[in-house]
């Protein structure tokens, strides 16, 4: 089963890339977030895509075959083999110039632009979409046509438009999709636990050749390298691991006001992976010391990954008494 690492646009840009792969493992292939069409952006993409250790796919969002044609021979040029299309996004900036998600809801409009596209573009092109604009069966009906298409892979969502990121990833109609699509679809919605992967898994069965996760790289850092082991990774060793990232990426975007305001929003995502209440998390999130946000943010790791070590200066040594779990239990 093939793991993919989510395109998460404001979050999993290059710069998140770069220290989260040297930290972490397990993806098979990582998708960036939609890119504009600049020369410049495709540049910056391919550069730091060949300093990765997973190949990296970058995705494009537009609504036409000229214009993302164009763009695709921009990034064959740079040395890409492929790209994702992102008919998925909910975003109102987007909805509002008819891309991502709102294609959904103009059947034939997009049926023509991915016929046009298939012939046009330079390079093969996966596509990653959801149940509907609306409603979540939508999208059904016009598989039957785009399974005709040289499309190399669907990635799809579990969820319309409407719903955003919030209420039920829909597995039945997802199901339906799939067996309609007639080939294995990549599974994309709330795989944020081992627990929740493997019940997917058992779930969907051949119906799926790979699982994307986003959110969850948040939640669970570990979590591709806990789905290939089949276990959960030991507290003292994902409380040092994550300590360490978090020095290396805090370190360098606590020097400059605006991406210290980023490592912040960050930690909207990796609160849950802390476990750090909402009141707590809004009063860190006020302090503008980022040497004390990021001593305190880690404090959080340290009470919920309890061990006997803790780590100081970045080497880890020996304590007497660990931090209480969060059932208040200190271990000696
Ligand atoms: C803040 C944010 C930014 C996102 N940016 C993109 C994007 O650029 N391209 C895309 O295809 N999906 C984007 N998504 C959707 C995710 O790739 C993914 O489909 C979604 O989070 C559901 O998967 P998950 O439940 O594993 O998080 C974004 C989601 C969030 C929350």
């Amino acid at each position: 089963m093939k793991l993919l690492f989510a395109p998460l646009k404001g979050l999993t840009d290059a710069h998140f890339r770069s220290f989260y792969f040297k930290h972490f493992g397990g993806f098979d292939l990582a998708v960036a977030p939609f890119l504009l069409s600049s020369e410049d952006e495709a540049l910056k993409a391919q550069r730091e895509g060949t300093s990765l250790n997973v190949p990296l796919v970058p995705q494009l969002l537009g609504n036409s075959a000229e214009g993302l044609a164009s763009f695709s021979r921009l990034l064959k040029d740079h040395g890409f083999s492929r790209f994702n299309l992102n008919l998925g996004c909910p975003a109102p900036v987007v909805i509002k110039k008819s891309k991502g998600a709102a294609l959904l809801a103009e059947p034939d409009y997009l049926l023509s632009l991915l016929e046009d596209l298939c012939e046009r573009s330079a390079l093969p092109f996966s596509v990653k979409t959801r149940l509907g604009y609306n409603n979540i069966d939508e999208l059904r009906p016009q598989l039957k046509k785009w399974r005709t298409l040289p499309i190399e892979e669907l990635i799809l969502h579990g969820r319309s438009a409407r719903q955003v990121y919030k209420g039920e990833v829909h597995r039945e109609e997802m199901i339906r999709c799939a067996q309609e699509w007639g080939k294995p679809i990549i599974y994309n919605g709330d795989v944020t636990t081992l627990k929740g992967y493997e019940e997917i898994v058992e779930e969907m069965g051949k119906l799926i050749s790979g699982v994307m996760i986003g959110r969850g790289i948040f939640y669970n850092p570990f979590i591709a390298e806990e789905i290939r082991k089949g276990s959960s990774l030991p507290n003292e060793e994902k409380r040092e691991r994550f300590i360490e990232f978090h020095r290396d990426i805090a370190g360098e975007m606590g020097t400059r006001p605006k991406s210290f305001a980023r490592l912040k929003g960050l930690w909207s995502y990796f609160t849950h992976f802390a476990r750090i209440p909402a009141e707590e998390l809004a009063k860190l999130k006020r302090l503008d010391d980022p040497a004390l946000f990021s001593k305190e943010t880690e404090k959080w790791v340290i009470k919920t990954y309890p061990s006997r070590r803790t780590i100081s200066s970045g080497r880890a040594t020996s304590s007497r008494r660990s931090a209480p779990n969060s059932l208040g239990i200190s271990r000696e």
